[in-house]
């Protein structure tokens, strides 16, 4: 079985081959950053178009690259949600266009669970079940993996992502867009513990998150710092401690909680250093393992979704011939 994968959701133009016996032969991204740069966000317009005229591009150097071709395809996944309608909709159009034109399975993905299965395409796997830690620009879930499709939600973010949090603060203190990974490195500079920022939602009960306040917190102590660069380290570096903290504080809860030993972080912000490093020590501590993706495949990529479309394929899974999106796509109603 040889899946194309396609990803369009947001800001990231991918495609990747996925083959059942090889694993992933290649996978290509095109990024938008610099499209949205000078509007300090996505353009949800902008992004459609520029997928639309990115995509076949990107497919035909895919081919060239792995010496395969249209019809060595027998399956297509593309992302069908959660994302921008309009993005989402160029890989839904092109993947069903080309299904049908070659009259194979076509199956939408959803992009939550993309990203929970990414640290399957490492060669270390984590066994079934474990828990799963999804940090990304637009949702922050810990979640209860029992089988594919068999997902408990534990927690929630009841407002900011927290990527969205990276985001937002970065671009108060003068990043550019995306901040997340600006943040993170200007982070490297802060003093330690010229501030303390608080871990909102740690004291109560509960497996939910709230990244919003800390967002302001940030905002407040830039308003009111000399607005110096170092003041802006310390700023970054007090802000990332203290969602990585609050994270941690988390994922051992719900550990502690279901009695799982296995954790997986994945989604942009599992590209963080520091949250890296401090799971990998709390899992050392407590005699569990951490699984996370590699760099590249923490962010939005095609190998997530042809890998997860390939496992739901091969039980036979597959879409009719519309073309299906769904812009909003809790993970929860995925079975
Ligand atoms: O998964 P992703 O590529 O897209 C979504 O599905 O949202 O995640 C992007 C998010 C952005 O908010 C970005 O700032 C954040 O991941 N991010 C990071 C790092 N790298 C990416 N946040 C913190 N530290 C990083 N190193
Ligand atoms: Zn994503």
């Amino acid at each position: 079985m040889l899946v194309l994968g396609i990803e369009t959701s947001c800001d990231d133009t991918a495609v990747a081959l996925y083959d059942a016996d090889r694993g992933l032969l290649c996978h290509l991204r095109y990024s938008q950053i610099k499209l949205h740069e000078s509007f300090g966000g996505i353009v949800p317009e902008l992004s459609s178009r520029d997928h639309a005229s990115k995509l076949m591009p990107l497919l035909l150097e895919l081919f060239k690259k792995t010496e395969k071709n249209w019809r060595d395809l027998t399956a297509i996944a593309y992302t069908a949600g959660p994302g921008l309608i309009g993005a989402l909709l160029t890989g839904a159009a092109l993947a069903r266009a080309l299904a049908y034109s070659l009259n194979i399975p076509c199956l939408g993905v959803h992009h939550m669970e993309g990203h929970l299965l990414a640290p399957m395409l490492e060669q270390n796997k984590p066994e079934f079940p474990f828990i799963a830690l999804l940090v990304s620009g637009g949702h922050t879930l810990l979640v209860e993996v029992n089988a594919i499709g068999n997902y408990r939600i534990l927690g929630q973010s009841v407002d900011d992502a927290a990527g969205e949090a990276f985001d937002k603060t970065a671009r108060v203190i003068g990043l550019a867009y995306p901040g997340g990974p600006l943040l993170a490195k200007l982070a490297e500079q802060g003093i330690p513990n010229s501030y303390t920022f608080p871990r909102p939602m740690t004291q109560q009960p509960g497996l939910d998150f709230s990244f919003s306040g800390l967002k302001t917190h940030a905002v407040n102590t830039w308003d009111h710092s000399d607005k110096s660069e170092q003041a802006k380290a310390n700023i970054a570096h007090a802000f990332q401690e203290a969602v990585v903290d609050t994270l941690i504080i988390k994922c051992r809860r719900a550990l502690e909680q279901t009695g799982l030993n296995r954790l997986v972080i994945a989604g942009g912000v599992s590209a963080n250093l520091m949250l890296r490093s401090r799971l990998k020590q709390v899992m050392d501590d407590v005699g569990g393992d951490v699984f996370y993706p590699a760099l590249e495949f923490c962010t939005d990529n095609a190998a997530m979704i042809a890998y997860a479309g390939f496992m739901r394929l091969k039980q036979g899974e597959c879409d009719d011939d519309n073309v299906q999106i769904r812009p909003r796509w809790p993970l929860e109603e995925l079975v």
